[in-house]
């Protein structure tokens, strides 16, 4: 694929003596009419059905995880990794009930994994660093859908590796439709007016290849890039045929948080969060995506005029303190940048309203819990009173000490392959309390459950919060508490895992693994 002429680069960051690749193209703003490249559109993947020997039908998956060269920037290769292609993978497509039976290949020269971000499946199916496939070797997972219709997506979860192996493009996707949403009428025919939107940021070195983790800060912060892409197009635009657009957002970012917004401050509608549907659409100006979270956001276009997703400065929820790593989360929730042009046309075709009921959401009930588990996320705790390394050497400022350790873990702990952290009952259903003791926000996410959240900090979610989620973001000092049930899938050997969703931080030990065993011991 090619996107940009060299000239269009050129005017993009800047001509210097260093190239073209001088300066970010995320501090630049574009106006409507001035985005470059249309808007790929990752291909449809729905499988082959296949009857198994028990005469089932099974929708059957091959995917192949692959190196590749994509041509991101003028007359460059940058080396990337892809499923079935050079570069991210299909949109997989399913229903409920349906037998999923995918054949996944590992060819990309180390060990590798895929996991299903956010379906309900056995965990030894679950896709965790215990599922590791070495290079050159394959995995089978078998399982059904038993979950609504929602946006999902998958990506590579290699043991200390998901965060490169993320940023160089393991990552893609999953579709998921049942009867319900089928019956409301929404957009849904892919990539005419249901959309998909996977957000990523990168940064490139001076021969045009990704960098990844080349500041300190990137460690700390997470990895952070100063171009944006959606589905790997930088200065994406999209031709809308219809009045109205369904956008299936992905926060697939190794750690950049995106503030939503429209440049001209238009409302739009949420229909879903990243378990499917909610109960009602809720009319927004502003959503907080995290990485590792889904929207999907219902845009009108009817009156004619471009209308450019970006991202806006956010609110900081920490005191600032001397050091780069408190510089860093000060420009993190700074920046404002554009991210996609989505431009009408004079006769669009006219879509039916979008329905005022989604779907039924069951009341998410407190009382029903027989379990409260505790989860404190940590930064720097080793070096409390003075790290040896570090920005911040010795600071004390009321967090617990001084972050110069790099330290990253979960109730005082980096998680390790051979300790299991928690043990939960098969049938129980939990409430799990994360608190955030460190001085940034962090995305929690949960395998093996959607999970409902009871409230921040005492005080109900927000409407767009109220559906069924399994990444949710704990701003500092903040407790999130969410309501858990593990009504299936007891196993004693294979664990699910629960982490921050910034790679950077989940691959240094933010992450901890749970069982789910009949006895919960
Ligand atoms: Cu999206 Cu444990 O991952
Ligand atoms: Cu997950
Ligand atoms: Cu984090």
């Amino acid at each position: 694929m090619t996107l940009v002429s060299r000239r269009q680069m050129l005017k993009l960051f800047g001509a210097s003596a260093a190239g073209a690749m001088a300066v970010p193209l995320i501090s630049r703003a574009q106006s409507p009419g001035s985005f470059l490249n249309p808007l790929l559109i990752p291909p449809l993947e729905q499988g082959v059905m296949t009857q198994d020997e028990g005469g089932l039908t099974r929708r059957r998956f091959e995917l192949t995880l692959q190196q590749g060269k994509t041509r991101f920037l003028p007359d460059t290769d940058t080396n990337t990794l892809g499923i079935n292609g050079s570069y991210l993978g299909p949109t997989l497509r399913a229903r409920r009930g349906d037998i999923l039976d995918i054949q996944v290949n590992n060819r990309i020269g180390e060990e590798s994994v895929l996991h299903w971000h956010g379906m309900h499946v056995p965990p030894r199916f679950d896709g965790g660093p215990m599922q590791s496939i070495a290079d050159q070797g394959s995995w089978n997972p078998v399982f059904d859908v038993r979950q609504q219709a929602g946006t999902l997506w998958y990506h590579s979860h290699a043991m200390h590796k998901t965060g490169p192996q993320v940023y160089n493009g393991l990552a893609g996707m999953m579709i998921l439709d049942d009867d319900v949403s089928d019956a409301l009428d929404l957009p849904s025919r892919y990539g005419v007016d249901d959309i998909p939107l996977i957000l990523r940021d990168k940064r490139f070195d001076r021969d045009g290849q990704f960098q990844y983790k080349s500041r300190y800060i990137d460690t700390m912060i997470g990895q952070h890039g100063n171009v944006m892409m959606v589905n790997g197009t930088i200065s994406p635009f999209f031709d809308a045929v219809t009045d109205k657009l369904r956008l299936r957002i992905l926060n697939g970012s190794n750690a950049r948080m995106y503030n939503l917004a429209f440049q001209d401050g238009r409302e739009f509608l949420q229909i879903a969060s990243d378990g499917g549907l909610l109960a009602h659409p809720v009319a927004l100006t502003r959503l907080l995506l995290m990485p590792g979270e889904r929207a999907e956001l219902v845009v009108d276009l009817s009156d004619g005029r471009p209308a450019v997703l970006r991202s806006q400065a956010s609110e900081n929820h920490f005191p600032e303190f001397s050091g780069a790593f408190s510089q860093g989360m000060k420009q993190m929730h700074a920046e404002e940048f554009d991210i996609i042009e989505l431009r009408p046309r004079p006769q669009p075709e006219r879509l039916p309203p979008i329905p005022e009921s989604l779907v039924l959401l069951p009341l998410a009930d407190a009382s029903a819990a027989t379990n409260t588990r505790r989860m404190v996320l940590n930064m720097g705790y080793g070096s409390r009173g003075g790290g040896s390394q570090g920005p911040a050497m010795g600071l004390r400022n009321g967090y617990g000490g001084g972050y110069g350790g790099g330290f990253f873990g979960i109730n005082g702990r980096a998680m390790t392959m051979d300790y299991i952290n928690e043990r939960v009952r098969l049938g129980s259903i939990e409430i799990w309390e994360i608190f955030n003791a460190t001085p940034m926000v962090h995305p929690f996410h949960i395998h093996g459950n959607q999970f409902r959240i009871l409230d921040r900090n005492g005080a109900p979610p927000p409407a767009q919060e109220a559906g069924y989620k399994d990444t949710v973001h704990v701003h500092p000092r903040e407790t999130v508490r969410v309501l858990m049930s593990f009504l299936d899938f007891a196993d004693d050997m294979a664990p699910f895992m629960y982490h921050c969703h910034m790679l950077e931080h989940e691959d240094l030990g933010m992450m901890g693994q749970f069982l789910v065993t009949e006895s919960g011991a």
